[in-house]
C-alpha cells in the first residue's frame, strides 16, 4: 500500500517524480503528494486528498514551472492513521519545514513517539503515524551524536520504530541527497547513468532505467547523482543485491487499452506460458530457487496452502490437483489466519506462500510463523526478489509480467500453473506418478495458453451480458469441485470490482440455506464441470441448476462446448473450450473477469482503481 519515490539526478525532479507516481497509483490512491529540493535551499512540498489527477492540478495552479530542482521525492497513499485529507497527506515535515518524509506501512509504537515529540513541545501537523518520523529525523539532525549527517540521523529514528517502513527522507541543506530504509515493506534502488532513484516497485523509473538493487531487511540507502550506498541500521556498510528488470516500459502502459485489466485480461496466454517456459527439463519439473533437498520433499507428510483474496482461491483450486497426484493431505488457509490459530506444523510440513506481490504482510506473517516452527515454506511468487520469496526455503516465480489493475487476473491464473507445478514436483520428488504420467500434465499444461486464447476469442458476448445485467442488486455464483473457488473467484471480482453484493457458494450447499437468497430475476452464475470429465458432478450440478431455475432465478451458464445437456436450463450459456477437469478454472474463470469488468465499466467506475482497495496490502 502506499507508492513512494525518490530521485536525484540531472532531470528536472517533478516530471521524474510525477512520472514515477502515475506508474505506482495503484498502490494506492487516496492522496498524493511531492516534494522537490530546489537546489539553493528550498525544499517545496504540495499535496492533495483523492487521486494524482487532484494534485496535478493543484500543480497546475500553482505553476509547474516554478518548482525546480532535480532531487525529490513524491508518494500514492492508501490511508492507514487519518483520514485521506489534505494535511493528512504525504510528504510530511517537520516543525522548521526542513525535513520532509514519506512513509509506506505502520508505525506500530507511533502513539508513544507522538506522546514524547508533544511533550518536548513539537505541534503535530496531522493525523498520521508517519509524521512522529519527519520530527524525530529533524531532532536527530540537529543534535548529538547524528547532528548534521542525514543518513545516520534516519538510521538512529529507524532503530527506534516498531512495524513496517519504508521511508524517503530529504533535507533541504542536503539538496542532492536522498536517504531511504526500509523494513518489512519494499524499496528497489533504480541505478541510471548521472541520476538514482528509490522506489517501491521498479514501474517507477522503468522508462529512465531497466538496472535496479533490492535492499534487503533493516537497510537504508543513500542515492547521490553519481552513485548510492548501502548500510544497516547501525552504519556498516551492507550487501544489497542488484538485479535488471526483465520487462520493458511497455508492460507497465495501457498500450491503447481503456484499462490496465482489460489488457491483462488479454495477457492471460502469454502469462501461462512465461509461467511453465523452463520448468520442464530433461523429464523433470525444476523449480526457480530451491533450499529444499529432494530428501526433504519426499519427507513432506502435509502441505499448507496459506494466501489472501484471489491467490487464495489459486490455492483452493490447486489443492485438488495436489491431493490427487501427491496423495497428500493439503490444507488451503487464509494468511490472516494461520498464525493466529496455532496450526500444527513441523518439519515435515510443507507451506506454500502463494503472492503476486510478495509483499502482503499477512502472508508474510504467515511464512514467519510457518518457518519458527522450522516448517519448509515454498513461495510462489510474481515479483522478482520480493520479502516473501526471500524469506522462503524455495521459489517460483511466476512470470505474469507487472499487474496493475487492483483486481488480480493474469497473475491469478499463472499463480494456478505454478501451484500445478509445485504439486507435480512434489508427485516427481515423492513418486508418487511415474515420469511419464508428469510428463503428460505438464503437456496438458502447456496446451493451456491455446485454450484460454480461444475463450478471449469469444468474450463479445460475456460484455454484452454484462451490460444487460448491470443493475442487478446481487449476483451469485455457484459451483462443484474445483468450480467452487472460481465461483468464489467470480464473486470476488464482480465485488471488489462493481461493489455489487455477489456470493459463491458449493453448489451442493445451496439446499442448505443459500437458496432462500433465489428470487425472481437474481443472476446465478453456475460454473459447469466437463459431462465427459466428471459425468455425476455434471448431472448433480444440473439438478442445481434446475432448482434455482423453477424458483426464478436468472441461469448463467459456463459450461464446456457442444455440452448439449445443459442448454435447455441456461437462460444465458457461455461456451469454454474441453479441457481436463483440473484445469477448467484457467479457461472458466476468464469470462468471470469479463463479466466483473464490464459490468464495473457500465456503472460507470474505475476498473483499474476500485474504491478504498490498493494493490499491494502491506498492513495487517
Ligand atoms: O499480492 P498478493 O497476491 O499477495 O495479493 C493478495 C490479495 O490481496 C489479492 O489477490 C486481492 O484479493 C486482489 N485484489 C483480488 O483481485
Amino acid at each position: 500500500m502506499c507508492g513512494i519515490v525518490g530521485y536525484v539526478g540531472h532531470r528536472p525532479a517533478l516530471d521524474v517524480v510525477l512520472g514515477g507516481l502515475r506508474r505506482m497509483e495503484y498502490r494506492g490512491y487516496d492522496s498524493a503528494g511531492v516534494a522537490v529540493l530546489d537546489g539553493a535551499g528550498a525544499l517545496t512540498v504540495e499535496r492533495k486528498a483523492g487521486r494524482l489527477a487532484n494534485l496535478e492540478a493543484e500543480l497546475d495552479k500553482v505553476g509547474r514551472e516554478s518548482i525546480t530542482g532535480t532531487a525529490g521525492m513524491g508518494h500514492t497513499r492508501w490511508a492507514t492513521h487519518g483520514a485521506p485529507i489534505d494535511r493528512n497527506s504525504h510528504p510530511h515535515r517537520d516543525a522548521s519545514q526542513r525535513v520532509a518524509v514519506v512513509h509506506n506501512g505502520i508505525i506500530e509504537n507511533f502513539a508513544s513517539l507522538r506522546a514524547e515529540l508533544e511533550a518536548d513541545g513539537v505541534e503535530m501537523a496531522s493525523d498520521t503515524d508517519s509524521e512522529t518520523a519527519a520530527h524525530l529525523v529533524a531532532r536527530a539532525y540537529t543534535d548529538g551524536d547524528t547532528k548534521g549527517d542525514l543518513a545516520a540521523s534516519v538510521a538512529a529514528v529507524c532503530r527506534r520504530l516498531e512495524g513496517a517502513f519504508t521511508l524517503v527522507v530529504t533535507h533541504a541543506d542536503q539538496p542532492d541527497t536522498i536517504v531511504a530504509a526500509r523494513r518489512s515493506s519494499p524499496l528497489v534502488v533504480g541505478v541510471g547513468e548521472g541520476e538514482h532513484f528509490v522506489a517501491s516497485d521498479v514501474a517507477a523509473f522503468i522508462e529512465h532505467t531497466r538496472e535496479a538493487v533490492e535492499l534487503g531487511q533493516d537497510q537504508l540507502v543513500v542515492i547521490t547523482r553519481e552513485g548510492y550506498e548501502v548500510t544497516d541500521f547501525h552504519g556498516d556498510a551492507a550487501q544489497a543485491k542488484p538485479f535488471t528488470v526483465d520487462w520493458d516500459l511497455s508492460a507497465a502502459e495501457k498500450g491503447g487499452h481503456e484499462y490496465f485489466m482489460l489488457k491483462e485480461i488479454e495477457e492471460q496466454p502469454e502469462a501461462l506460458a512465461n509461467t511453465l517456459r523452463g520448468h520442464f527439463e530433461s523429464g523433470r519439473i525444476i523449480l526457480d530457487e530451491q533450499r529444499i533437498s529432494d530428501q526433504d520433499l519426499r519427507d513432506v507428510d502435509k502441505v499448507f496452502v496459506v494466501a489472501c483474496g484471489s491467490a487464495y482461491h489459486s490455492g483452493l483450486v490447486a489443492k485438488y490437483a495436489i491431493e490427487h497426484w501427491t496423495r497428500l493431505p493439503v490444507e488451503v488457509e487464509l494468511a490472516s489466519e494461520f498464525r493466529y490459530r496455532d496450526p500444527v506444523l513441523d518439519r515435515d510440513t510443507l507451506v506454500v506462500a502463494v503472492s503476486q506481490s510478495g509483499e502482503t504482510a499477512d502472508t508474510l506473517e504467515a511464512v514467519r510463523h510457518a518457518r519458527e516452527q522450522k516448517a519448509r515454506v515454498l513461495a510462489v511468487c510474481n515479483t522478482n526478489g520480493a520479502q516473501i520469496p526471500r524469506e522462503s526455503d524455495a521459489v517460483l516465480y511466476t512470470h505474469a509480467g507487472p499487474e496493475i489493475g487492483v483486481a488480480s487476473t493474469k497473475a491469478f491464473l499463472a499463480q494456478i500453473a505454478a501451484n500445478y507445478l509445485v504439486g507435480l514436483a512434489l508427485a516427481q520428488a515423492r513418486g508418487t506418478k511415474y515420469p511419464d504420467e508428469v510428463a503428460r500434465e505438464f503437456a496438458e499444461l502447456e496446451a493451456m495458453p491455446a485454450a484460454v486464447q480461444k475463450v478471449l476469442s469469444t468474450v463479445d458476448q460475456v460484455r454484452d451480458l454484462g451490460r444487460r445485467i448491470a443493475d442487478s442488486k446481487a449476483v451469485l455464483f455457484l459451483g462443484r469441485h474445483v468450480g467452487f473457488p472460481v465461483a468464489l473467484e467470480g464473486a470476488l471480482k464482480l465485488k471488489e470490482l462493481a461493489y455489487m453484493h455477489a456470493e459463491g457458494f458449493a453448489a451442493g450447499e445451496l439446499k442448505h440455506g443459500p437458496i432462500a437468497l433465489i428470487e425472481d430475476g437474481l443472476p446465478v452464475v453456475v460454473v459447469m464441470p466437463s459431462p465427459k470429465g466428471r459425468a455425476v458432478l455434471h448431472s448433480k450440478l444440473v439438478s442445481n441448476i434446475s432448482e434455482i431455475q423453477a424458483r426464478g432465478a436468472r441461469t448463467i451458464v459456463i459450461a464446456e462446448e457442444g455440452d448439449e445437456t445443459v442448454r435447455p436450463f441456461a437462460d444465458e450459456l457461455i461456451e469454454v473450450p474441453a479441457v481436463p477437469t483440473l484445469l477448467q478454472p484457467l479457461v472458466s474463470t476468464v469470462p468471470l473477469q469479463v463479466l466483473a469488468a464490464e459490468i464495473a465499466r457500465t456503472r460507470g467506475y474505475d476498473v483499474d482503481k476500485p474504491r478504498n482497495l490498493a494493490k499491494s496490502v502491506t498492513v495487517e
